[in-house]
């Protein structure tokens, strides 16, 4: 793994000029561009343009946009209509929600004069526990993946499905820590990365894993079953955007297909996400809002010409009716484990493991 170079942060935050700086996820891989935000609506715009994405970077943007209306105006009634518009700008992962609703618990509890500041020191505090969070459950992963490589004995391949990388968070990733970690003690690994059309975000999976220098290959969506019924993966690890108490996990389009690949073939299949994605005000996995995007996400492609110009080119004509799910659900009885920060835990002990961790 190259450690030489610091590697590009999704997000930083700058408390002395109040203003984020986020790398452009809507351009990755072909460029790299950083942009500020100043305000609440460029924190807004930047989550529903999918600027930023991926549910923990989403739910740190939200609150670091909470802190920037604090900062223009801490009224109730400015902060409202933040909370409002930021809630409405993606439906599915459910930290967007966690961390709106933290920030509108501290809030009301705190006069309006002090609400700029200790909003932004929230925001700051969201941001800095994902590194911790991430890390934890890259350490319960990584106890898997070294499990499976002493009973085979050889590098582990590992698939994963869209960028549950460290673009999708602050650092490390939720299904990519346990692949740093075991790059980083000296465990062979191999990444299989599903493009994941539309959107490809495995694109910025394999950008990601390239700047680490961990060993992978790029497939096409559909060739992931083929691939399990090949023996050539050892264990899916994958992220998720909402989980219910009974260990039901919405994650990008096409998880489910892979679960279901995957239980055939009798590959385990993890989940790996922070608490704050399990809603535990759900038990009814059909309450989850799955976001339904624009039909051009499906009927343009996009990518460099031979120039190096990043380009879009027409594959369906634009009145072709077109479905474009975001997210699927995968049901608890595919799922071999959830692997958040508190450890690993069967899909039906997850609420005795949070019960557990709220006695402590
Ligand atoms: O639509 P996106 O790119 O915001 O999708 C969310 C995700 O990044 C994935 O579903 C991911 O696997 C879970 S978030 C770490």
């Amino acid at each position: 793994m190259r450690t030489a170079k610091a590697p590009t942060l999704s997000l930083t935050s700058d408390a002395a000029t109040r203003r984020l700086q986020i790398v452009d996820q809507t351009l990755l891989p072909f460029a790299l561009e950083i942009r500020e935000l100043v305000t609440w609506q460029d924190c807004a715009e930047a989550i529903l343009s999918m600027r930023v994405r991926g549910a923990p970077l989403i739910g740190v943007t939200a609150a670091y946009g909470m802190a920037l209306a604090a900062s223009a105006n801490a009224t109730d009634d400015h902060l409202d209509t933040a909370y409002n518009a930021l809630l409405a700008t993606r439906p599915t992962a459910v930290n967007l929600a966690w961390a709106l609703a933290i920030m509108c618990k501290l809030a009301n509890s705190i006069p309006h004069a002090e609400r700029a500041e200790l909003l932004w020191a929230e925001a700051v505090r969201i941001e800095s526990a994902d590194a911790a969070t991430n890390y934890a459950i890259g350490q319960h992963g990584l106890a898997l993946i070294k499990a499976l490589h002493e009973k085979l004995a050889r590098p582990i391949n590992i698939l994963t499905h869209c960028n549950a990388g460290r673009m999708a968070c602050i650092t490390w990733g939720t299904a990519t820590a346990p692949i740093y970690l075991a790059a980083q003690s000296g465990l062979p690994v191999h990444v299989y990365v599903e493009e994941t059309r539309p959107r490809n975000q495995g694109l910025i999976t394999q950008w990601e894993l390239q700047d680490a220098g961990i060993t992978h290959t790029y497939l096409v969506d559909n060739a992931g079953g083929h691939l399990m019924q090949q023996g050539k993966v050892d264990v899916v690890l994958v992220g998720a955007d909402r989980i219910t108490l009974a260990g039901d996990a919405a994650n990008k389009i096409g998880t489910y297909l892979k679960a279901l690949a995957a239980y055939d073939n009798h590959i385990p299949f993890y989940v790996l996400a922070p608490v704050s994605t399990i809603d535990t005000t759900l038990v009814d996995v059909s309450a989850i809002e799955i976001e339904e995007r624009n039909g051009d996400e499906v009927r343009l492609v996009h990518g460099t010409d031979e120039a190096g110009r990043t380009t879009s080119v027409r594959m369906l004509p634009a009145e072709v009716s077109v479905t474009n799910p975001g997210f699927d659900v995968t049901p608890a009885r595919l799922i071999t484990g959830i692997i958040t920060e508190l450890g690993v835990a069967a899909p039906q002990h997850l609420g005795a493991m949070l019960n557990n961790a709220a006695k402590r």
